[in-house]
């Protein structure tokens, strides 16, 4: 039986490959999530032309048409209300939301972000992920708290970091998961599976199977 689908405002920046992932899973009506309106901050944003060839409402709210970073956050707010939307997902939105905006939407904005958090919050993670040393590198689905990539983790996806691999090579390993990944955490929380305990997401009904060891030694 098919049960009711959330209503979900996508915060976009640029490209939108997360966006489409999330459009592409939310295609099928069985998904517990519907995308109810994009929002780009950018006018010359690919993925607000993702939106539109899904049949989605596509709005440009540039942060450089307010006078202050308030003004445009009320206008987001706003825009997601009327839109009827329950969970807000941040899909490459490359602005800051300030304490007021976030305790708006308590539990209910989900970020993604291309590194395994707590390492490497911020910018440039990729390459800083390499430089590191780390052999294992990531992504991190995680509900938005006030503090800038620290909220509550509700998955993660890990892939190997590679003897010979770049910038752009780890960047374009780490974004095919992110892409399964996403969809996967938004279906959760739609779903009313995600129990918030301190700074950990709990999700019923996932289990972790067995190590990850990278580079992987002969014979496992
Ligand atoms: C993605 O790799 C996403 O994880 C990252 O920006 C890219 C957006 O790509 N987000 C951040 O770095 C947020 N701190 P997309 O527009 O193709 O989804």
């Amino acid at each position: 039986m098919i049960g009711v689908r959330r209503r979900v405002g996508v915060l976009i920046s640029g490209r939108g490959s997360n966006l489409q992932a999330l459009l592409d899973a939310a295609a099928d009506p069985a998904y517990p999530a519907e995308i109810s309106v994009v929002i780009s901050n950018r006018a010359d944003a690919y993925g607000l032309q993702r939106a539109r060839d899904a049949g989605v409402p596509a709005t440009v709210i540039a942060h450089d048409a307010f006078a202050s970073r308030d003004a445009f956050e009320i206008a987001i707010d706003a825009a997601l209300r009327a839109a009827g939307c329950e969970i807000v997902c941040l899909a490459g939105f490359m602005r800051i939301l300030t304490p007021e905006f976030v305790n708006r939407w308590p539990n209910r904005i989900l970020n993604i972000h291309p590194s395994l958090l707590p390492a490497f919050t911020g910018l440039h993670v990729q390459r800083r992920a390499i430089e590191s040393g780390a052999t294992i590198a990531g992504c991190t689905v995680h509900v938005v708290t006030p503090d800038l990539d620290s909220g509550p983790i509700l998955a993660q996806a890990a892939v190997p970091v590679l003897a010979d691999d770049d910038e752009r090579a780890l960047t374009a390993r780490i974004l095919e998961q992110e892409h399964r990944l996403y969809p996967a955490a938004l279906a959760w929380l739609a779903e009313g599976r995600v129990r918030i305990d301190g700074n950990r997401a709990l999700v019923t009904g996932t289990e972790a199977s067995g190590a990850l060891l990278s580079p992987r030694p002969e014979g496992l």
